[in-house]
């Protein structure tokens, strides 16, 4: 993807979240608005920050430009190159590793046609894996934009993309029915919580 970069400011009502997220820190830390406000800057700009918008928040923080890259590169929640509409990331730690997380991965790759770090070439999808989701006890968990689906499998993940591709919104949450984390039945037994 080729990357075209645009003055970046905040709109209008962004300026006023601004406003609003600000007066949630001591003014003795303003800093401390850093990363809301690269997400605010990040929503506005496509689901992506582009050099133009971090160095907007650097100024708008009185911040080293570099201090605000260091930021935007460590957490995986803040994009650096254009993404697609459904930013599908797959967590492949340990505990959804051994849940079988490589057959989401490839679930993904199968019907999206795209190796991880790409974007469909419709501007769609765009696939990653991330570190733990903090949902273990529903491995295996995948975050695509702000939601999670969790209690996946092969299948259920190719619905889950199948239904997106159609501009459906799939169940969100677990895909076995239960609710939060709750045991699938309530005589449980250790094989039936992931028994399906
Ligand atoms: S390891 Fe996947 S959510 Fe924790």
């Amino acid at each position: 993807v080729k990357i075209v970069s645009q003055p970046f400011v905040f709109n209008e009502e962004n300026l006023k979240r601004k406003d609003e997220i600000a007066a949630r820190y001591p003014d003795s830390h303003p800093r401390g608005a850093l990363m809301p406000l690269l997400d605010l800057a990040q929503r506005q700009n496509g689901g992506w920050l582009s050099r133009e918008a971090m160095d907007y928040v650097a100024d708008m923080l009185d911040m080293p430009a570099i201090r605000v890259y260091e930021v935007a590169t460590f957490y995986s929640m803040f994009h650096l190159k254009p993404v697609g509409k459904h930013c599908v990331g797959v967590c492949t730690t340990t505990p959804c590793w051994l849940r079988n997380s490589e057959a989401i991965v490839k679930a993904c790759k199968d019907t999206l046609g795209i190796d991880i770090s790409a974007t469909t070439a419709d501007g769609l999808f765009t696939l990653g894996e991330l570190e733990c989701l903090g949902a273990c006890v529903n491995a295996p968990v995948v975050q695509i934009n702000d939601d999670y689906y969790e209690d996946l499998d092969y299948d259920k993940m190719v619905t889950i993309l199948e239904a997106l591709k159609k501009g459906e919104q799939p169940k969100l949450g677990s895909q076995v029915g239960r609710s939060g984390s709750e045991p699938i039945k309530s005589n449980i037994q250790g094989d039936d919580i992931h028994a399906s």
